[in-house]
């Protein structure tokens, strides 16, 4: 089993939505049994909150759930997670400071980085003050930037790979 955890700020727009569009991905590929997922934030802003009402809508409007509550990412979640994706470059610096203290630096990832038809060291855009249209870009981020996570994986898991051809 491979364990993924998406990485944002409030743990309620981004990472929710990473969330829900890569759990979707691996269910249409036969490889939700595979590979786990889960999300998390930096911050404890909104804690025990489930995901914006807004990503929930733009997702939902895709064919997209998204579930569970906002909680905060945890030094001890090194351990249970073998790749720890962050959603932009200021999550990205916090997760690597904890990470170091961990010993845990390869485990840690820029979300965009992992799509190889993205810009270098690009952000997923925080839509939480914005207007609609930043759920949409969210999303459509978020899509392509799954196909690229999911290939990477399958090359350095090659036995999950073999897991979706059975
Ligand atoms: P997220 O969006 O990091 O994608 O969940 C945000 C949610 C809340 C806040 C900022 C960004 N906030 O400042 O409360």
């Amino acid at each position: 089993m491979v364990r993924v955890c998406f990485v944002c700020l409030g743990n309620i727009c981004r990472s929710p939505t990473a969330e829900g569009v890569f759990r979707h991905l691996l269910r249409r590929r036969g490889l939700a049994g595979a590979i786990e997922v889960d999300s998390a934030g930096t911050s404890a802003y909104h804690v025990g909150e489930p995901p914006d009402a807004r990503a929930t809508a733009a997702a939902a409007r895709r064919g997209i759930r998204l579930s569970g509550r906002a909680r905060q990412f945890k030094p001890e979640d090194f351990a249970r997670f073998d790749y720890v994706v962050a959603m932009d470059r200021a999550n990205l610096r916090r997760l690597r400071e904890m990470a170091r203290r961990a010993g845990a630096l390869d485990k840690v990832f820029l979300f965009r980085d992992l799509d190889p038809d993205s810009p270098e060291g690009a952000d997923v855009p925080d839509p939480y003050y914005g207007g609609p249209d930043g759920f949409e870009e969210v999303l459509d981020i978020v899509e392509a930037g799954a196909e690229g996570l999911l290939a990477h994986i399958l090359r350095q898991h090659p036995e999950i790979a073999g897991e979706a051809a059975r």
